[in-house]
């Protein structure tokens, strides 16, 4: 069947399988930022942003995303880039696997909750796994890109 998609604000008329999933048209299309990372559902590594939502795409049919805002970290550029260095200075972006799905995880968090907690962080740390680094040079990480926000100097 033929879907028509809004992925970063760009519109794409696309031929899927009915039972073919989110990561794999995306993919397709060039979004090669979303990655496959378990067979389970688990890993988080696929995540995107669904009409501000986290979802992962790897268990999200294609056809259901018709009509709504999908983001992947491609469609993010300043914040990403931002998220991006306060994640290398606290040193946890170290294979990079897990970061473009970190990225929008954070990125969505933050259009969820103005000034999340450390639980709200954590719930949304949850579902990203890093095997590389523990989660408090994320957590820092995080709250450190906030200052950088309510500081005004995004
Ligand atoms: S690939 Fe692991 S949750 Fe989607
Ligand atoms: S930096 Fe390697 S999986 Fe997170």
């Amino acid at each position: 069947m033929e879907i028509t998609l809004n992925v970063n604000h760009n519109i794409h008329k696309v031929l899927v399988e009915s039972d073919e999933m989110l990561l794999d048209t995306l993919r397709k299309l060039g979004y090669k930022s979303v990655k496959k990372g378990c067979d389970t559902t688990t890993c988080g590594i696929c995540s995107v942003s669904i009409d501000d939502e986290l979802i992962p795409s790897c268990s999200y049919l294609s056809y259901r995303a018709e009509g709504k805002k999908i983001l992947t970290v491609e469609g993010l550029k300043e914040d990403a880039r931002k998220i991006g260095e306060a994640l290398t200075a606290e040193g946890v972006e170290q294979c990079g696997y897990c970061s473009p799905s970190l990225v929008v995880a954070i990125h969505t968090m933050l259009k969820q909750y103005e000034d999340p907690s450390d639980e709200e962080i954590k719930h949304y740390l949850v579902g990203n796994l890093c095997r590389c680094s523990g989660y408090e040079g994320h957590n820092r990480a995080i709250k450190h890109y906030m200052e950088v926000r309510h500081d005004g100097s995004k």
